[in-house]
């Protein structure tokens, strides 16, 4: 395990996932009834933009560094505005040095109610994140293989929440893990509503990957694809994308509104792309 999220906190993929997330967590909060957010691969929570790690790569200069306290228009503003506020109420004092990671930014927009179980097995970014959340009882922090926790921890006893995914992708063979490890969580847990990461870059086998979620029959399926620049370029991520099981309804029409923006404001080339459309399901309204 040589993956740490610190060299990548705060880029353009975090950026995605975090605001989806955030929209994922807000939409949640609408019902009283409290909702558990699973995160199977959840790195340190906090992340000091300042630390020579996060500033031997700088790649949050070209991702939040792009975002937070400039001019957005109105309708991505408000999209964004649950993940922005997080990140700002982070920093106080202006500026930007200290960022959420998945675990921080959902215990963030949690109710009294609502629970958080996060893993991570990075014996070192375990104890840090343990640390974060030290004496918080609505946080439950394990040393545990993510993968083994789709099957052991769903569903949730509040039989409401949100599966976080989002691996490292450091050993091949991920993509069809992710899609194999949705199946069999998705089983356990068929009203829950998941998000799972994936990375874009030269050679990757998305289409397999999409034509694999497909054969799962599960009902309603989102994809969100997000390319900075052309994966021409070998080195790192060129994109990154998100699947969302049993999306909120109001998803599609607000990732229709950013993800233009985001393309716009954190395009790296010419060959920045953009796209959100159903892997199944339809665009019809419906409530959980
Ligand atoms: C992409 S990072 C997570 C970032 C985090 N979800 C966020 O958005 O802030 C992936 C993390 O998974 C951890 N990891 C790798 N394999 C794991 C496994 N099998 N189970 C749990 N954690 C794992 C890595 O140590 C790393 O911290």
């Amino acid at each position: 395990m040589n993956y740490r999220h610190i060299y990548h906190a705060g880029n353009f993929a975090d950026v995605l996932k975090h605001a989806v997330l955030a929209r994922l967590i807000v939409y949640m909060a609408q019902k009283d009834k409290a909702f558990r957010v699973l995160d199977t691969h959840a790195g340190i929570g906090l992340y000091d933009l300042s630390s020579e790690e996060a500033q031997k790569t700088g790649e949050w200069v070209d991702g939040i560094g792009r975002i937070l306290d400039t001019d957005i228009p109105a309708k991505a503003k408000a999209i964004l505005e649950p993940y922005l506020t997080a990140v700002r109420d982070l920093n106080p004092d202006g500026g930007l040095t200290l960022y959420p990671g998945s675990p921080k930014l959902t215990r963030m927009l949690m109710r009294p109610q609502d629970r958080l179980s996060a893993m991570e097995l990075h014996p070192d970014d375990y104890e840090t994140l343990h640390r974060l959340f030290d004496g918080d009882f609505q946080s439950r922090i394990t040393e545990l293989d993510g993968w083994l926790a789709l099957g052991a921890h769903l569903p949730p006893k509040e039989k409401r929440g949100i599966v976080l995914v989002d691996p490292p992708f450091e050993i091949a063979g991920e993509y069809e893990r992710l899609a194999d490890g949705l199946h069999k969580a998705y089983r356990r847990f068929s009203g829950g509503t998941f998000c799972l990461w994936y990375p874009l870059k030269q050679g990757t086998p998305i289409a397999e990957f999409h034509a694999a979620l497909q054969a799962l029959e599960i009902p309603k399926m989102l994809c969100a694809e997000l390319s900075v620049r052309s994966d021409r370029d070998t080195t790192g991520l060129s994109g990154s994308g998100l699947i969302i099981v049993n999306p909120p309804f109001t998803l599609k029409g607000e990732l229709d509104i950013l993800l233009p923006f985001l393309k716009d404001r954190l395009k790296q080339d010419r060959h920045a792309s953009a796209r959100a459309f159903w892997l199944r399901g339809e665009e019809v309204p419906e409530r959980d």
